[in-house]
């Protein structure tokens, strides 16, 4: 080999290396429709994928997480775009743009959470904000106690109506919101005088989120053990995980 060709062979070695040792999340959708993942990185973390993507029934897209990246996932709905990428979604819409870009759903959506650290990785799958589809999160080839995290039921259909969001000729249940986005008051928010896991506990409402979704975040004070944890893995998050 001539010396020249030396620093690509290395350079090369590096990048299958890192490559081959990033954290992966093939997101499926198994909904029987498509849906538009968005992808909001934390603050000082890069945007993966141009924040957003369509994705149709029975594909699926892996996405390459950088190490130490931590951010959230959901699933929007109902979205038209046209080919600039303006439109909007019906749940879960980012500013009426395809591509997120670094910015968050409009709530109620279900969100899928993950932080990579060094030493493990957190999960979990929150109802904070409300829910809009079912999203499971499964991780592969980890150790430790690499939980399930995810909410499978169809809470649309067991949502209160002082929750429910409903579709443009209010046929159907889109979404449903959480008591704090519904009422906006401190005790369902944790905030105020509730802004502590001692006073603000589990309400009416949170306990319908989870009784349908015990493995998922059903209020800014849940269990903590609804995070899971996981070192080394790649993870499935699917969509409508039971369709
Ligand atoms: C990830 O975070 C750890 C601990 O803070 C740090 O030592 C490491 O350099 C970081 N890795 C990258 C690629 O930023």
């Amino acid at each position: 080999m001539k010396p020249m060709h030396l620093p690509i062979f290395l350079l090369l070695i590096t990048t299958v290396t890192t490559i081959v040792s990033a954290t992966t999340i093939m997101m499926v959708n198994k909904c029987n429709h498509p849906v538009w993942p968005g992808i909001q990185p934390g603050a000082g973390h890069p945007v993966l994928a141009r924040g957003g993507f369509k994705l149709p029934p029975k594909k699926s897209y892996t996405l390459f997480l950088p190490p130490n990246w931590s951010g959230r996932l959901w699933g929007r709905e109902g979205c038209t775009f046209d080919h600039s990428g303006h439109g909007k979604c019906a749940t879960g819409d980012c500013g009426g743009t395809l591509f997120c870009n670094g910015a968050g759903g409009a709530p109620p959506a279900t969100l899928a959470e993950i932080t990579l650290t060094a030493e493990q990785d957190f999960y979990d799958v929150s109802l904070v904000d409300g829910y809009n589809l079912p999203i499971a999160i499964t991780p592969f080839k980890g150790t430790g106690k690499c939980s399930y995290a995810g909410c499978v039921s169809d809470l649309n259909v067991m949502c209160p109506v002082g929750l429910q969001v409903r579709s443009r000729d209010k046929r159907r249940v889109v979404a449903c919101k959480s008591a704090c986005s519904a009422f906006n008051s401190p005790r369902f928010c944790c905030t105020g005088s509730y802004g502590n896991p001692q006073t603000c506990k589990p309400t009416a409402y949170s306990k319908i989120f989870k009784v349908a979704c015990p493995r998922a975040y059903s209020y800014a004070y849940d269990d903590p053990t609804s995070i899971a944890t996981c070192t080394g893995a790649n993870y499935l998050l699917t969509f409508c995980p039971h369709h």
